[in-house]
C-alpha cells in the first residue's frame, strides 16, 4: 500500500460524516465495567458484549470504524463469523489497539508512560494480515500540581511518534491518543495549558520521526474543567477553548480529529461535540479538520447498563447503542439537540 492509500483510509474514517466506536477496553477495564453492574467477568461474557456491539443493526450509518482489542480481534460471532469480517460486511473499518498499557514512569511519582514498542512491528504485520486497517495507541497524562511533568510529556510523545512511524511502515493508519485525564478538580485553564504542552510535544516528535500527518488521526481530550471541579465552564467556553487550542497546536494537514469522551456523560459528550461543529460551521475554513468522535464510554455505557449480561436485553441494548451513535452522528453535523434524547 502507498501513503496515498493510507490517506484515503484516514479520510474514510473521519471525513465522511461518521465517527468511531472505541470498543478496545483491555480485559481489566472491561471486567471493571462489568463488575460495577454485576455482570460476570469472563472471556465468553466479554465476547457476548462485543458481538452485541458489532451486530447492532444500522450501526454503520453513524460509525465508520471500530477499535478492537487483542482478545476481541481473535473472536467470532455465535454463527462463526470472525468479528473483523462481520465489521467489514457491515461497512465498518476494523482497527486495533496496539499499546500494552500505561506503566509507571521511572523516577516520577504517579506518572505513566505507555509501553508496547517492543515487537510492535511484528504485531502490526499480523494485525494487518487479519484485516485491521488502523490502530490506536493511548498515552495517559494526569493533571495535578506539577503534572504532567516535561519528562512524562516527552516520553509519551516520543512513544506515540515511534508507534505512528511503525504503523505507516505496516500500512496501517495510526490514531494518536494523548489523553490529558479529566479526573480531578482542576479548572479549564489548567487543562488548556497541559493539553497545549502535550500537543506541542506530540507534533514535534511526529515531525522528528518523519510521520506523514495527512495519514494520521488525532484523538484528543476536549478542553474542559476536571470532572469534580466545582465551577464547570459554559458549553460555549469548552467548545471555543477546545477549538482554539487545537488551531494553535495541530497542523492543518492532519486528516481529522476524533475526540475521546473521557468520563463525560453520554449526553454531555454529544452536546459538546455538537457545539464545536456549530462553531466550525460558522467560522468555516478556519477549522481545517473534521471534528468527529471516537467514544468508548459515551457510546457504550447506556447500552451496557441495559444489557446487564442478559440475552433477553440484547435488542433493547442495541437500540440504545444505535441511538447514541445517531446522536453523535448528528453532532458531527451540528444538528444534535436535547430533544433527540429518548
Ligand atoms: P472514552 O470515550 O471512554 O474516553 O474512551 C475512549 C478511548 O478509546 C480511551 O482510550
Amino acid at each position: 500500500m502507498t501513503i496515498h492509500a493510507l490517506i484515503e483510509t484516514a479520510r474514510k474514517l473521519v471525513g465522511d460524516g461518521r465517527g468511531l466506536l472505541a470498543m478496545d477496553e483491555s480485559n481489566a477495564t472491561c471486567n471493571k465495567r462489568f463488575a460495577a453492574l454485576g455482570i460476570e467477568q469472563t472471556e465468553p461474557t466479554r465476547r457476548d458484549w462485543r458481538e452485541l456491539l458489532i451486530t447492532t443493526p444500522g450501526l454503520a450509518d453513524s460509525i465508520s470504524g471500530a477499535i478492537l482489542y487483542a482478545e476481541t480481534i481473535h473472536q467470532e460471532t455465535t454463527n462463526g463469523t470472525p468479528f473483523v469480517k462481520a465489521l467489514v460486511e457491515a461497512g465498518i473499518i476494523p482497527g486495533i489497539k496496539v499499546d500494552i498499557g500505561a506503566k509507571p514512569l521511572a523516577g516520577y511519582h504517579d506518572e505513566k508512560v505507555t509501553e508496547g514498542l517492543d515487537g510492535l512491528r511484528e504485531r502490526l504485520k499480523e494485525y494487518r494480515q487479519m484485516g485491521a486497517r488502523f490502530a490506536k495507541w493511548r498515552a495517559v497524562l494526569s493533571l495535578s500540581q506539577g503534572q504532567p511533568s516535561p519528562a512524562c510529556i516527552e516520553a509519551n510523545a516520543h512513544a506515540l511518534a515511534r508507534y505512528a512511524a511503525l504503523c505507516h511502515e505496516a500500512d496501517i493508519v495510526p490514531i494518536i491518543e494523548p489523553e490529558v485525564l479529566m479526573d480531578g478538580t482542576h479548572g479549564i485553564d489548567a487543562c488548556q495549558d497541559a493539553t497545549s504542552a502535550v500537543l506541542q510535544s506530540v507534533f514535534e516528535q511526529l515531525n522528528t520521526q518523519g510521520v506523514v500527518l495527512e495519514a494520521i488521526i488525532l484523538k484528543p481530550n476536549m478542553i474542559a474543567a476536571g470532572l469534580t471541579c466545582d465551577t464547570q465552564p459554559s458549553l460555549d467556553n469548552v467548545a471555543a477553548t477546545t477549538v482554539v487550542t487545537l488551531l494553535r497546536h495541530v497542523p492543518a494537514s492532519v486528516a481529522g480529529i476524533a475526540f475521546l469522551s473521557g468520563g463525560q456523560s453520554a449526553e454531555l459528550a454529544s452536546t459538546r461535540l455538537n457545539a464545536m461543529n456549530v462553531m466550525r460551521k460558522s467560522v468555516g475554513a478556519r477549522v481545517p479538520w473534521p471534528l468527529v468522535f471516537s467514544y468508548g464510554r459515551a457510546i457504550q455505557q447506556p447500552a451496557l447498563e441495559m444489557w446487564h449480561g442478559e440475552a433477553s436485553n440484547i435488542a433493547a441494548a442495541q437500540r440504545i447503542l444505535v441511538h447514541r451513535a445517531t446522536c453523535n452522528h448528528a453532532a458531527i453535523n451540528g444538528e444534535y439537540n436535547a430533544a433527540m434524547e429518548l
